[in-house]
Parts: C-alpha cells; sequence; structure tokens
C-alpha cells in the first residue's frame, strides 16, 4: 500500500499568540489545550472505516473539557484507576457506563467492585484474580488483555508487551483463564492488547488484531478487539507524521480476514498531545564555562516526559518569536535534579531574558496529567481554547 503523507500543518497556536500571550499574564506555568485541535484529531480517526469502537485513553489528559469534547465526537473513554472512573462520572454524569471502559493493572480487589458497581466494561489480565477474588468476577462478562510477547514504543519505559513487561495475560497461560473464567461462569466478550506508546511502525496493529483474532475464535464468545492506543506524533521536525490512511487501510485489510470481531482502539496521546503547549515564564538567563542556559518556572515536575524519556518538544520564546539573532541554550528547570533539562543547544534568541514567555510545543498528553509538586513547587494551571462549534 502507498499512502500519502498529510503535509505538516503551522502548529495551532502560531495565529493564537496574543492571545497565549495574554494567558500567561494570569500566572505561568499553564497548560493551554486548543479543543478544535482534538476535534479535528478525533474526526481524523473517525474518517476510517475499519473502527468499529474509539475510547479515549484518559490517563493522557483528563481535563474535562477534552473529557466532554471528545464524548461528543463519539469516543467512548478508557480507564486505568478508580480516580480516572470518577473524573469521567463527575464531569459526565449521563455517561452510560457502557461507553467506559476499566484497564487497571495490579489493582486492588476494591477497585474491581468498583468497576462492576458502576456498570463499566471490566478488563482483566491475570488468571490469579480469578482465584483469589471468585467472588468480584462470578458470572459477569469481562475482557481479556492478553501480552502477544512483543511490544514496541517510543522508549523501552513505555514498552508494554513481552516478558519483561508487567501488563497482559502470558499468551501461553490464555487455555488456563478461559478454564477458570467458565468455572466462574464468567463469559469473555473482549480481548485485548496495549503493547506500547509512540509506535512509529504501521504494521503493529493490523498484527495484534490477526493474533488476537486467532485467540478469539478459540474462545468462542468475544465479539470484539481492542488492539489498544499507542499510535505516535511528530514531536520533532525530524519525525515522519504517521500515515493514518496506509495504517487505516491495513486495518481494514486484516478486518476482512476475520469479519466475525469488531476492532476497537483506545489511543491517547494522537488525540491531545498536539492540542496542548506549556506555558512558562523564563527566570534566569545564566552563562557557566560557556554554555547558556535559560531557566523556566515550569520543571520536570510540571513535564516530566524529557527527563523520563529523554523525550523531545519543540520550546520557543513567544515573546521574541520574530528575532532572527538565535543562539544555543539549554532550557532547564527549578527543580533540584540533574535531569530537569527540557532540551539542550535550542536555538533561541539571544535577547531571551527574565519574564519572557517560553512555550514547550506538543504538551497535551501525559503532561499536567504526570505533573506533581516535587520540591513543594506548585502545580501548573489550566486553560482551554475553544471556538465555535463547526
Ligand atoms: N491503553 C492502555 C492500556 C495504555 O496503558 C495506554 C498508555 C494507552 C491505551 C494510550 O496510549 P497512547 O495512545 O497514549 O500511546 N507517559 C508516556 C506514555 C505512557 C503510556 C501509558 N499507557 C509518555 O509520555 O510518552
Amino acid at each position: 500500500i502507498t499512502g500519502s503523507v498529510r503535509p505538516r500543518p503551522l502548529p495551532w497556536w502560531r495565529g493564537e499568540r496574543a492571545h497565549l500571550l495574554r494567558l500567561a499574564e494570569a500566572g505561568t506555568p499553564r497548560y493551554v489545550y486548543h479543543l478544535p485541535t482534538v476535534r479535528e484529531r478525533a474526526r481524523s480517526l473517525l474518517a476510517i472505516p475499519a473502527i468499529d469502537q474509539r475510547y479515549y485513553a484518559i490517563k493522557a489528559n483528563s481535563h474535562p473539557a477534552i473529557l466532554e469534547a471528545l464524548v461528543q465526537e463519539g469516543f467512548g473513554l478508557e480507564c486505568v484507576s478508580h480516580g480516572e472512573l470518577r473524573r469521567v462520572f463527575d464531569t459526565l454524569p449521563e455517561l452510560s457506563p457502557r461507553r467506559v471502559l476499566f484497564t487497571p493493572s495490579f489493582a486492588p480487589k476494591a477497585e474491581y467492585e468498583a468497576g462492576f458497581a458502576l456498570g463499566v466494561t471490566v478488563t482483566l489480565d491475570n488468571v490469579e484474580a480469578l482465584r483469589h477474588w471468585p467472588e468480584v468476577f462470578r458470572n459477569k462478562q469481562i475482557w481479556l488483555r492478553i501480552d502477544l510477547g512483543h511490544g514496541d514504543g517510543h522508549h523501552e519505559k513505555v514498552n508494554t508487551g513481552g516478558k519483561q513487561s508487567k501488563f497482559g495475560l502470558s499468551a501461553a497461560r490464555v487455555d488456563e483463564f478461559v478454564d477458570a473464567a467458565r468455572a466462574l461462569g464468567i463469559t469473555i466478550t473482549g480481548l485485548h492488547a496495549h503493547l506500547g506508546s509512540g509506535v512509529e511502525t504501521s504494521q503493529h496493529w493490523r498484527l495484534m488484531f490477526d493474533e488476537l483474532a486467532g485467540f478469539a475464535r478459540r474462545i468462542g464468545t468475544v465479539e470484539i478487539i481492542d488492539i489498544g492506543g499507542g499510535l505516535p506524533i511528530p514531536y520533532s521536525a525530524e519525525d515522519e507524521p504517521f500515515d493514518l490512511e496506509r495504517w487505516g487501510a491495513g486495518l481494514a485489510e486484516v478486518r476482512a480476514v476475520h469479519p466475525a470481531f469488531r476492532l476497537a482502539i483506545e489511543p491517547g496521546r494522537f488525540l491531545v498531545a498536539e492540542s496542548g503547549v506549556l506555558l512558562a515564564g523564563a527566570t534566569q538567563v545564566i552563562e557557566k564555562d560557556g554554555i547558556h542556559r535559560v531557566g523556566l518556572d515550569a520543571g520536570m515536575n510540571t513535564l516530566i516526559r524529557p527527563a523520563l524519556y529523554d523525550a523531545w518538544h519543540d520550546i520557543e520564546n513567544l515573546s521574541r518569536l520574530d528575532d532572527s539573532a538565535l543562539g544555543p541554550f539549554d532550557v532547564v528547570g527549578p527543580i533540584c535534579e540533574s535531569s530537569d533539562v527540557f532540551g539542550k543547544r535550542r536555538q533561541l534568541p539571544v535577547a531571551t531574558a527574565p519574564g519572557d514567555v517560553m512555550l514547550v510545543a506538543d504538551a497535551g498528553a501525559y503532561g499536567y496529567s504526570m505533573a506533581s509538586t516535587y520540591n513543594q513547587r506548585e502545580l501548573p494551571r489550566e486553560d482551554v481554547i475553544d471556538a465555535p462549534a463547526r
């Protein structure tokens, strides 16, 4: 299949500069989310006919306005903790629990009980839970999460497949699980796998569907196969945008081979990463042994991805976007850790000065949701930019 890669459009925030600078006046650090971008990404996935059901993995960003927008677009919501379930039903009390998927890992018994009590779809990924807490699962309908033995992702820390991963039932124990479930009157109505995040290989998901369909046929009661999230976004100019058309065509092919099963996905990053920017104030600009550093009032406690995964985020000086005299700066935070670095040798205006508003791009996924108060620093604020519904 030869697909077409859509050219990378200018990021939304270039057209919202004055608005963002105004928002920053109310205090930094602050995340700003652009809902039209969220909707645009949602619609690009809605346009793929091979997919029957779409969930949004709310761990990426559980801001109420984002949950509302995605539910309005027709997405279900995927949660991994009782706290996320509460967030969903606090935000959307009218939402049918049938649109909510609960996929916890090593959760306590009470969280499974809470999931069933709410009436959401519960995914289980081990036999031991059935042995320890048969009363929780007896006569229930559940989905089964399987580790297909291989994983992928933008960093080893986000690879969730294979022997070294804590997630998913080993494929070797599926028969054992099915027997234990049958003995408790449990019906397995869905199969699930999520094998990594920020996956670049288009084949990854169609292979998953194919492999899971093999298990589904053996089990006999499965109606739907969820091939997880993991879609990448282009964080840097060198990253190829993901070829959605080609991806969708691959899914259509594999789905045609197994027409008995519906296909579900549950992306997080793809829907929200590019919708969010982090605005931070420049605190100090310091030269040391020939290295120029600009400090931000945001640190690894605000956005941990660079410190945790060496992740790249574009960084701009929003106050001096049109300056042409640029020089290399390391961009750092105020946290007392050597890994508190957003980027090294970034080309920024040489005039960069304390008080400038700096922008960290593509921070809408796993930004605020992973923020902490380390060093007793405050959590960032959040704003939403919306536009009239089209
Ligand atoms: N489903 C399950 C069961 C998951 O564990 C995840 C992510 C997703 C869906 C959504 O994956 P996505 O489409 O966002 O790749 N903090 C890391 C990413 C960790 C992903 C954890 N699980 C990062 O900032 O890159």
